[in-house]
């Protein structure tokens, strides 16, 4: 629609990378908070959806993906809704399967990548072995001439965090993100769940207009109105614009990740396509 009033919106930057290469602790570290702490083994089995406001008031949407093989699909899921991937690599460790296959993820969705080459500060860092590894990929970094961002950190002494914000800001300046806040929401299912309390739980990436409380929607097979709206640090809001990752209640079941969810004007409509695609 030629007529819509398009507005800029955050970049939504998912972390990929092999399993223990320190996705979590860089996204902790942005953010100020301790999750790896909290997570049983230090192994992400979730995708966690965050926003962060940086020190020059930008806002980014984070998304962090497990490192594990048996969670591709959810990977790919992450690759399939982002702007732009941060693809971690331990410089004590270099390029290993799972760094690959991220790579064949934001290469499929055709999705910018930005390499962050972590735990820098080790003894045993090697970043020269990390770009040459992944010139064998094809992601040839600015370091080796190339046109991926490359920036070196460490997510235990901060070093170089505050490049990879800036490297995020530029990236995303050059691809001028843009959605309509004022249309019916449309989104993406990053996770759901059945809680035992709360009932069926999504967490849904807004991707265009805005999701209200109140709102009538369909997502993939089931339906619902919503009843609650939980941000990324627990607090209930009243609305979700584009790009904001938000916590749904309200489903009258359990949506699939990689679910799409749309705004209907009534219920009968949402019941509707529910059941048609659910036949
Ligand atoms: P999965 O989600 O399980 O795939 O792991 P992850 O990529 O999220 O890695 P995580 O953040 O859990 O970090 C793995 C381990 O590496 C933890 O013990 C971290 O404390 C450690 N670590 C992460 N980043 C750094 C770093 O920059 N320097 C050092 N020295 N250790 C780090
Ligand atoms: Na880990
Ligand atoms: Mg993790």
């Amino acid at each position: 629609d030629k007529d819509e009033d398009l507005k800029s919106r955050p970049p939504v930057v998912t972390i990929m990378g092999h399993v223990d290469h320190g996705k979590t602790s860089i996204l902790d570290a942005i953010r100020n908070a301790r999750v790896v702490a909290g997570e049983a083994g230090g192994i992400t089995q979730h995708i966690g959806a965050y926003q962060v406001t940086t020190k020059d008031g930008a806002l980014l949407s984070f998304l962090d993906t497990p490192g594990h093989a048996a969670f591709t699909s959810m990977r790919s899921r992450g690759a399939d809704v982002t702007d732009i991937v941060i693809l971690v690599v331990a410089a004590d460790d270099a390029v290993m399967p799972q760094t690959i296959e991220a790579i064949n993820h934001a290469k499929a969705a055709n999705v910018p990548m930005i390499v962050a080459i972590n735990k820098i500060d080790r003894p045993g860092a090697n970043p020269t072995k990390v770009r040459t590894d992944l010139l064998q990929h094809e992601v040839i970094v600015e370091e080796m001439s190339g046109e991926v961002q490359d920036v070196e950190v460490s997510a235990i002494t901060g070093q170089g965090l505050d490049q990879l914000l800036e490297a995020i800001a530029l990236q995303a300046e050059i691809l001028e993100l843009k959605a309509n806040p004022d249309r019916a929401a449309q989104g993406a299912v990053i996770e759901a769940q059945l809680d035992v309390g709360r009932g069926p739980v999504a967490t849904v990436l807004v991707q265009n207009g805005t999701l209200r409380q109140g709102d009538i929607f369909v997502v993939g097979e089931q339906y619902g109105k919503v009843r609650a709206l939980i941000n990324d640090k627990g607090e209930r809001i009243k609305e979700a614009g584009p790009s904001v990752p938000v916590e749904v209640l309200g489903l009258n079941g359990t949506p699939e990740a990689g679910d799409v969810l749309n705004v209907t004007e009534t219920e009968a409509q949402a019941r509707e396509i529910a059941e048609y695609r659910a036949q």
